[in-house]
């Protein structure tokens, strides 16, 4: 299993990424935008972790383009390069020239066995986008974890966006490889009230025989 937070806010990137058994982050170009950050400050956080960023440009040549710009930035950077027909092409020629791609945007599991045949190492099914137009976004991915079993598919599975933690659950155990979770959803997988609420408890009870909050 693996874990990404899904965000473009340096220091959550640097805490997180340091503190906790993340995989290392990933974000989009409206991630990025709405942050006000540029590649060059994202690209070299969290060493040692899987580090995704988007190709901009649209068009085969642009993409690769862009490829080798971020590549140029950081060696063993993931590109993030969405299904299109000319993403499907770019994605071909990076993986025969060794970089680490994630096909993204993916709403089918037709997308996710096209991507899989290019060579990438992981498809990103955008679960709540495919909620809010009808389609049934965990059962998509569901769907893409049984197509790459029965096919025998080495491509990893890295389901994103998400509403709530009870989409990253059912993924994680309907087989999804990985999740990219936003940093609200991350921090309540952390820090959950009921927990804390018995911790208290058993703080307030020790303390009350003992005079004090530690062994
Ligand atoms: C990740 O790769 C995607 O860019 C992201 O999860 C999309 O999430 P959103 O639908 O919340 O924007």
């Amino acid at each position: 299993m693996e874990l990404f937070i899904d965000t473009a806010n340096v220091e959550k990137i640097k805490q997180y990424c340091e503190q906790y058994p993340l995989a290392g982050f990933t974000c989009n170009p409206t991630i990025v935008t709405t942050e006000n950050r540029t590649v060059e400050e994202l690209v070299n956080l969290a060493p040692g972790k899987r580090v995704f960023v988007q190709a901009i440009a649209e068009d085969y040549e642009g993409i690769l383009e862009d490829a080798r710009k971020l590549r140029a930035m950081r060696e063993d950077i993931y590109i993030k390069v969405p299904c299109t027909p000319d993403g499907y092409r770019a994605m071909y020629t990076l993986k025969q020239e060794g970089y680490g791609i994630l096909a993204t945007a993916v709403y089918t599991v037709g997308q996710a066995l096209m991507a899989a045949a290019c060579g990438v190492d992981y498809v990103a099914p955008y679960v709540n986008r495919m909620s809010d137009t009808e389609i049934d976004g965990c059962t998509l991915v569901e769907d893409i974890v049984a197509a790459y079993a029965a096919q025998q598919i080495e491509t990893k599975v890295v389901a994103a966006s998400f509403k709530n933690l009870n989409q990253v659950v059912r993924l994680l155990v309907a087989g999804a490889d990985a999740v990219t979770i936003p940093l609200n959803l991350f921090e309540k997988l952390i820090d959950n009230k009921l927990t804390n609420d018995a911790v208290k408890v058993f703080a307030d009870q020790w303390e009350a025989h003992f005079n004090r909050r530690s062994i």
